[in-house]
Parts: structure tokens; sequence; C-alpha cells
């Protein structure tokens, strides 16, 4: 699917009905329209409790975001008809499985009704009207990231991917890791915003839960956006091995205390590296900077090898939450895309209030890891409902964990099959917010 095909593809019906029963107008945004954008751009950040934006920064999420599918619901009766009192913007992306395939996914972002229109149903309508109109293009699952763990599981989506926060004392950490030989150079944040879409695509079919980027993401990230605030206190290293070539990227940001000037805080805003020497020698150039007594980390995957390149890991304290929501709309071609851990058969009954993904099939998994799925009139050996799916898919919690929350169903001796088959080849992780 290009862009034009997904920007164009109508808005749902029983969507729009729903959104006119409350007497809103639901409306695709003219992404070209400078005004038309900028005013949906203006209530987005509301919406995030974000302050206004300038002409400089408008123009530039302007730029970064055109590409989306953008709808915006407006109240004609309100002293300002042409912003919008909920907003919403979907496009294609690319996720990775288990096994370094991809499917297309249904990525949404900027969910957001206006506080003096919450709780009318209004978010109901837009993401049922997203899936359902996913779903009807063929896309086989959709993906966000999410400011509240509350929201989403009600409309199918299950926390797939979880991240790590990390605060870690310095001194105290010591670093016991490789020091290996590359050489670590600054780069100005101008050569680190095009570095890392190379580096991103090169590195992300090795995680899954990983998804293609847009250049907008890069821009945020390195400081380069326009008009971008507080941009001037990014900096940017990459790691070069002998060849010359860059295989990590290190963004990071640094802030005082006024009455000590050895204690600074150091906050990793992004790492990526593609090899463990890249990894450890960042990471190792992070730890031993001096006047820091802090490194702050978040987004960093739940199995982060620096745990273990430090003499005390108690030095880190680390937190868990969730990430990244999957919400399948396809079974069958979702669960084929996939490689799997253990080979078995079972017959699988995924139920799902919107009814998009409801049945039951057959999932056959050969020695190879590769799975046949099928449906079937067989009686269903494991039941679940379709957010659980979402959150087994990439292996980033096992079935068994599921089953012990009463989120999966089933006999035993078939929830250890589902378990040996959904078990994780690599970490899940997305490293990113969309
Ligand atoms: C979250 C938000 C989009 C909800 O919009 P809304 O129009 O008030 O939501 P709806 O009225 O359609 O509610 C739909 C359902 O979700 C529930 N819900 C809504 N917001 C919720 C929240 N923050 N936590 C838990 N449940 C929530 C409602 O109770 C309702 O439940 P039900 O239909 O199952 O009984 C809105 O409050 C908002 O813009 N928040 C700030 C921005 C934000 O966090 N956006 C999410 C980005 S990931």
């Amino acid at each position: 699917m290009t862009v034009h095909d997904w920007q164009s593809l109508p808005l749902d019906i029983d969507s729009g009905e729903a959104i006119a029963r409350t007497g809103l107008d639901y409306r695709l945004v003219d992404t070209s329209g400078a005004d038309t954008f900028g005013d949906w751009l203006q209530a987005g950040n509301r919406g995030f409790h974000a302050p206004d934006s300038g002409e400089e920064q408008l123009g530039a999420a302007r730029d970064a975001l055109a590409y989306r599918r953008t709808t915006g619901v407006y109240d004609a009766t309100g002293p300002n008809p042409t912003w919008p009192v909920a907003t919403t913007g979907s496009w294609v992306s690319d996720l990775t499985l288990p096994g370094g395939g991809g499917i297309p996914m249904w990525a949404i972002s900027n969910v957001t009704v206006a506080p003096t229109h919450r709780r009318r149903g209004i978010a109901r309508a837009l993401l049922e009207g997203e899936l359902r109109t996913a779903a009807a293009a063929g896309v086989p699952i959709a993906g966000l990231t999410v400011t509240e763990a509350t929201i989403y599981g009600r409309f199918g989506f299950g926390a797939a991917t979880s991240v790590t926060n990390w605060v870690i004392e310095t001194e105290r950490a010591r670093w016991v890791g490789p020091t290996p030989e590359g050489r670590i150079d600054f780069i100005d944040r101008e050569r680190a915003a095009a570095e890392l879409p190379a580096l991103h695509e090169r590195v992300r079919r090795s995680n899954p839960g990983e998804t293609s980027a847009w250049t907008g993401l890069w821009r945020r990230i390195s400081g380069t956006m326009a008009g971008q605030q507080d941009a001037s206190k990014i900096r940017a290293v990459r790691y070069a091995d002998a060849s010359g070539r860059t295989r990590g990227v290190a963004l990071y940001r640094l802030s005082g205390d006024p009455t000590d000037f050895t204690k600074h805080e150091l906050t990793l805003i992004y790492l990526l590296t593609e090899t463990a020497d890249a990894y450890a020698a960042l990471w190792r150039f992070v730890l031993e900077h001096d006047l820091v007594d802090i490194v702050r980390a978040s987004m960093r995957s739940i199995d982060e090898p620096v745990r273990w390149m430090i003499a005390d890991q108690r030095a880190a304290t680390v937190t868990v939450r969730d990430h990244h929501w999957l919400r399948v709309l396809d079974v069958p071609r979702t669960l084929m895309a996939r490689r799997y851990a253990g080979a078995g058969e079972c017959v699988i009954r995924v139920t799902d209030a919107l009814g998009l993904a409801d049945g039951t099939w057959m999932l056959r998994v050969d020695d190879n890891g590769e799975a046949k799925v099928e449906a079937s009139t067989e009686p269903a050996t494991v039941t679940l409902g379709v957010a659980a799916l979402g959150s087994i898919l990439l292996g980033g919690v096992r079935a068994n964990t599921m089953y012990a929350a009463g989120r999966i169903h089933g006999e035993a001796s078939a929830i250890a099959v589902l378990d040996r088959q959904f078990g994780a080849l690599e970490t899940p992780w997305l490293g990113f917010t969309y």
C-alpha cells in the first residue's frame, strides 16, 4: 500500500454515524492545507498537554506528519469550529515479528479528545473506525504506543513489548564490560539525523516489536526539528568500527546541579547499535563521563546487556512498563508471518468483541518453526481474547504466564504446546514512541 492509498481510504461509516449522533462532524483532514492541518496539530498539542507550537515548529510538524491519514472531529456549534475536538493519525508501517520477518501494521497515533468533549464515546468511535478501516484495507495488525495502560485493552490491543527505565549511579556501577577497539567521535546533530535512518533500517529486523520509522522521528530525537526547544543541549556521538563504518549512535543531554559541578545528570535520549562492540563502547562512554554521577535512560530493552557490564548491578534502579500494544486483525496472516520456538499443533479459539479476529484456527508449527494456520471446526483446545493474542505474539510474555493470569484458557497440555511455540526467539523491543 502506498502513502496515497492509505491517506485516501474513506471514513468508516458506522463511526461517522456514531459521531454525528453526538452532534459532531467526523472528517478526513487535508494535510496539504496549511491552516486546516495547522489547527489539527495545535489541537493535538492541547490534547497532550503540550504548549501551542510557533509558526516555525508548526511548519516542521506539518512536513513531518503530512503523510499520515489524518482525521478530526469538529464541533460546528463551538466558538472555534476550525479546531478539531478530537484527532487521530494513522499510516501503514512495517512491524518486525519473531524470526525477522515483517508485516504491514496500521500504526495509530495522535489520539486525543478535548477535555471539553471527553467521555461521550468519541475515542471509541475513532478507534473502532481505525480498526475497521485497517481490516477492510487488508492490513493484518494494528499497533500503538500509549499514554495510559488503561485505555486500549477494550479495543482488543494487548501489551506486546515492555521497556525498562534506568537510573544508574555511575560511581557505584564501575565498568567491567569489554573495551572495544573502534573509536567514538562527536558528530553534529544534523549528521546524527542523517545517520540514524540507515542504521535503524539495518537493526530493526533483529528486534520483534520494532517498526519502520519516519524522517521526523529522527529529526526530533536528534534535535534538528525547526524550532525544537532545548535542541542545543543534545549531544551526539557515534561509534565507528576499524573500517570507519558507523555501528552505533548515542544522543544525550546533560543537566547540572547549581551547587556542585561534579553532579551532572546525563540523560541518554536514544542509543542505537548494530554490533556488540558499538553497544559496549557507547555504554562505557556514557557511564564513565566525567562530572556525571547519575545516568538516566528510558525505553530500553527488558534484557539490556549493560546490566552484566557493571560491577554492581544494584547501582542501577530499573523499572519496567508496557510499551508497544498490538491488535491482531487477521489471525492466519499474522500468525503465519512469524517463526516459532517450538513445534506442535493446537486449535485456538480467538474471541473479539469487534468481530474482526473472531474465529477458531488450527495452528500447526513444523520443526523449522514455520506455521500453517487454517480455519477449523474442531473443538478448541485453547481459548483467548484477541488482546491476549497480541500480548503473546512477539514472545514478550509467556503463554503460561497469561494462563496463570486467567487471560488464556484451555487444557494444560495445549497450553504447554502454545507456551513452547510462542516462546521468545529474540527479546521483543521497540525503542521509540509513535
Ligand atoms: C484518552 C482519551 C482519548 C479518551 O477519549 P474519550 O472520548 O473521553 O473516550 P470515550 O468516551 O470514547 O471512552 C471509551 C471508553 O474508554 C474509557 N476510557 C476513556 N479514557 C480512559 C482512560 N484514560 N482510562 C481508562 N478508561 C478510559 C471510557 O470509560 C469508555 O469505556 P467503555 O466504553 O468501555 O465503558 C481522552 O481522554 C484524551 O484525549 N486523553 C488525553 C490524551 C491521551 O492520553 N490520548 C491517548 C493517546 S495514546
